[in-house]
């Protein structure tokens, strides 16, 4: 075989290494998107919500906070794994039906369910106890000290579009967080 031709295999070979690695970083979180139970709560909450004319908790609003976790978390160098910060978004708001039905606290019955399902979804026990925690802190800001639940409530705030939301006038957020123009 020439040098040429080793050399070709060789490259197509890390190519086929890097799309592997990618497939399998991919692989944990998208085993919550395949959950059943994770499946079912997204229906809840979609059913629940219907006709809610404040920010809705589907999963566009996890992918926006997931992505802008990610971009930031790339700007800022903060070496945070995509899988942790995906599973994080994901499963934020979770909780939402039992807050609506039974005024529970959204943020402790995602942090349960995510207790719950991210065992079968491959992730170690220290990735759970940091998603956990983020997921806990996510809505009121004293996350100052963790970085992922900093950048989860970070990006959860910046990935609603309070410049273009007819029921901004009626929302309860004070003026000073919304988002006035975009940043991500
Ligand atoms: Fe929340
Ligand atoms: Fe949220």
């Amino acid at each position: 075989m020439s040098e040429k031709q080793n050399n070709q295999n060789g490259s197509s070979h890390a190519a086929v290494l890097v799309i592997m690695e990618m497939t399998d970083n991919m692989a944990r979180f998208n085993r919550i998107l395949k959950n059943e139970e994770y499946k079912a709560v997204l229906r809840e909450i979609e059913i629940i919500e219907k006709g809610r004319k404040f920010c809705p908790h589907t999963i566009e609003h996890f992918l926006d906070t997931a992505r802008i976790m990610y971009i930031i978390s790339l700007e800022k160098d903060l070496k945070i794994s995509k899988d942790i910060i995906y599973a994080a978004a994901l499963l934020h708001d979770v909780g939402r039906v039992s807050e609506y039905k039974e005024g529970k606290a959204h943020e402790i019955v995602s942090a349960d369910f995510a207790m719950k399902i991210l065992p079968e979804c491959g992730f170690t026990n220290d990735e759970i106890f940091d998603i956990v925690n983020a997921i806990l802190c996510h809505g009121n800001g004293k996350s100052r000290e963790n970085a992922l639940g900093n950048l989860l409530y970070r990006a959860d705030k910046l990935s609603r579009n309070c410049f273009c939301c007819n029921a901004a006038n009626e929302c309860y957020w004070d003026d000073s967080i919304k988002n006035k123009e975009i940043i991500y």
